[in-house]
């Protein structure tokens, strides 16, 4: 019998009154209801484990940690081949890695996992359930991840910074050195394995100078380090590397990928980091992107330049994910036939099958760039022929920057459930990243995390739902907003009925947002570089590609065939059919796909005009309506996170009504066309 206390929260440098916040979904709240109290424990005095290693171990610290808090003891631990009483921990080879079963007998609670991660699963699994004060009794739980890789990916710096980050400065690195003290990466590794992620990068996409060195001898053993810590909580660390690395570091004068000298490089560098990391999981590639090197410098396409890392990386089993986020962002804004929607396809559907078994596509779940609304990137459904992740945005960079409360899982949910028809109906996006469709080697979901070093994880309280959900979505997309939602206030807040009504406020979130910001999938309106707060026209005469094209007439991009850029046709035909014609794209894409008058009737029959007035005078009450919901749970919520939470609500109506007032009065001015209702427009 062994005690570990690994899964203790960091502790020191936060006050008391932050520690709730900390904890974020892992409170632990003591449990007083003796009858619970009775009916559970009585499984959980005693846990039986037929092996131990690292997994394992950190699994039964959780257990350790969370029986002390809501129940006041912790367990006894066994090291045995069967036990009748108690909790058994067991492993099933015949079961699938990621596959565990939790069964209850009348003596006994056994979870049951294809591998020591999947034990973990099972107990955290457990835990979510007596936080939320399930009985446990006859349970008879099958799970398997949908999604076989879930990753998150960090755009943080080395110079301590996060890229679109937005909960204080990275965790992983200051000064260009990692963080010594690594307690903080530990608590995180708990959250995520908690929500079964099993794979993170941990450093940007923009990989600078110093970051490009992340595979040299300079930071290995950090790196190793902070994998060994991930490690033991069944998460797989990747990094970005900088696709110019064989000059940057390597001292060469190309990074040509199909010239010898290249290929030599990264075979060495591939082989040394390897030694130094074993159980990597590959590299995370922007190329080609934003003013990042990539193989068009040299006459190279993504194939070439993918399927030569990959050789390199492997013997090693690793993985070369490469972005899909390629546009042209130097373009002319009085030209009109360019349009950056249709880049990714362009760039990318030409070398279908042309990439490695082990490299990966990774898409954004848009064409454009993570807006409030868009349209599925019609690679998604498009590729046939390559292994493909789908790429989402936990931080909200143009969701309001975790100071609005935007719940995102609603909007992925639509994107996992939207029919691509790429082979007949019924052919979801959920079904493609998942691999099922094609058959894909390697499959899965990424998303750009939201995290930093706040004392809350996410700046906005609330934000720790995004991150929450996001998880648990990807792990089982069938799982409705709403199930996740409350499962995630129960174990945040607590079981009482009163914090169900913060459904009221969570659940409409995302389409209040859109209610008050770009109006029917147009976009943008963002001011420039920074991504925050209305500006209709920040981006309208600019080099990239985002373009609202409101004139006194109307608005909107004309992406048809017929007329405009011909994006409608990188869809399959049911799809083509409905966006290229105005009379069935639905409402709330119509700027996405066409240019129209102010006047164009609506399916719900109202104008645009009218309804640009009208879904922005509606989203300041539905923020209002927020802030008063928050106020009624004041006495139930801790000061600390009441308070937190309310002073992001009360920015958030001002910001509403900043974007309302922007966006109505610059349409009003453009169009002349009075509010039906005359409420007031400057
Ligand atoms: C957006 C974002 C950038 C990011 C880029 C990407 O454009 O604003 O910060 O680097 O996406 O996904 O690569």
């Amino acid at each position: 019998m062994c005690k570990h206390r690994n899964g203790e929260w960091l502790v020191d440098q936060l006050e008391e009154n932050q520690l709730t916040s900390y904890r974020a979904w892992l409170q632990y709240q003591a449990i007083k209801v003796q009858s619970y109290k009775q009916a559970t424990t009585r499984y959980l005095s005693i846990v039986t484990v037929t092996k131990r290693d690292e997994v394992i171990d950190r699994g039964l610290d959780e257990l350790d940690v969370a029986l002390d808090a809501m129940f006041g003891y912790q367990p006894a631990v066994h090291l045995a081949d069967h036990n009748e009483t108690g909790l058994a921990l067991l492993c099933d080879s015949s079961y699938q890695e990621e596959a565990y079963t939790i069964e209850s007998t009348e003596q006994r609670i056994s979870i049951t996992g294809g591998s020591s991660r999947a034990i973990l699963y099972g107990i955290f699994h457990l835990l979510r359930l007596i936080q939320q004060q399930e009985p446990v009794s006859q349970l008879s739980i099958k799970e398997k991840p949908k999604n076989s890789i879930r990753m998150i990916n960090h755009w943080d710096d080395m110079d301590g910074s996060v890229e679109r980050g937005y909960a204080g400065p990275s965790f992983f690195y200051k000064d260009y050195q990692f963080i010594k003290d690594r307690q903080r990466i530990h608590d995180y590794a708990r959250l995520l394995s908690s929500i079964g992620i099993n794979a993170l990068t941990i450093n940007n996409v923009n990989v600078h100078q110093i970051e490009s060195k992340l595979i040299t001898d300079m930071y290995l053993a950090d790196v190793k380090q902070t994998s060994d810590i991930f490690n033991q909580y069944g998460i797989t660390v990747y990094l970005s590397i900088n696709y110019a690395a064989p000059i940057e570091i390597g001292g060469l004068d190309s990074a040509d990928p199909l010239e010898t000298k290249v290929i030599a490089f990264w075979k060495e560098t591939v082989k040394h980091v390897y030694q130094k990391v074993p159980k990597l999981g590959g590299f995370l590639v922007k190329a080609d992107s934003e003013n990042r090197p990539g193989p068009f410098t040299y006459g190279r396409n993504h194939a070439e330049g993918a399927n030569m890392l990959a050789d390199a990386i492997a013997p090693y089993g690793g993985k070369v994910i490469w972005r899909c986020f390629v546009y042209n962002c130097k373009q002319d804004w009085r030209d009109r036939r360019t349009d950056r929607a249709r880049a990714a396809y362009d760039h990318f559907m030409p070398l279908d099958g042309q990439f490695k078994d082990n490299v990966v596509l990774q898409v954004k779940n848009g064409p454009m760039d993570f807006q409030v609304r868009e349209p599925v990137s019609p690679l998604i459904g498009g590729l046939q022929h390559t292994n493909q992740f789908l790429e989402f945005q936990i931080a909200q960079e143009y969701l309001g920057q975790q100071r609005h409360l935007v719940y995102l899982i609603p909007q992925w949910k639509e994107v996992l459930a939207f029919d691509t028809y790429a082979k007949g109906a019924g052919t979801k996006v959920q079904d493609i990243v998942s691999g099922d469709v094609f058959q894909n080697k390697i499959a899965g979901i990424a998303a750009v995390s939201n995290v930093g070093k706040d004392y809350n994880w996410t700046g906005h309280t609330m934000a720790q739902l995004n991150l929450y959900g996001y998880g648990r979505l990807v792990w089982n997309p069938n799982l409705t907003a709403e199930e996740i939602a409350l499962e995630w206030i129960k174990q945040t807040f607590g079981c009482h009925p009163e914090y169900e009504k913060m459904m009221e406020m969570i659940m409409p979130s995302w389409e209040t947002y859109e209610n008050y910001t770009s109006p029917l999938g147009i976009g943008w309106m963002v001011n420039v570089n920074h991504h925050y707060g209305p500006n209709v026209d920040g981006y309208e005469y600019m080099a990239w590609g985002t373009y609202h094209f409101a004139d006194r007439e109307g608005l909107g991009v004309d992406r048809t065939i017929k007329t405009g850029t011909g994006y409608t046709g990188q869809y399959h035909p049911e799809n083509r059919e409905l966006y290229e014609s105005l009379e069935t794209c639905p409402d709330e894409l119509v700027l996405f796909f066409h240019h129209v008058p102010y006047t164009h009737k609506l399916k719900s029959g109202k104008t645009v005009i009218q309804h640009i007035y009208d879904s922005h005078f509606k989203g300041v009450m539905q923020v209002e309506a927020m802030i008063e919901t928050w106020e009624r749970l004041q006495d139930f919520v801790d000061q600390q996170r009441y308070h937190d939470v309310k002073a992001r609500l009360d920015h958030q109506l001002a910001s509403a009504k900043e974007w309302r007032d922007i966006i109505n009065t610059y349409f009003y001015r453009k169009s002349g066309i009075e509010d039906q209702q005359g409420r007031i427009i400057y």
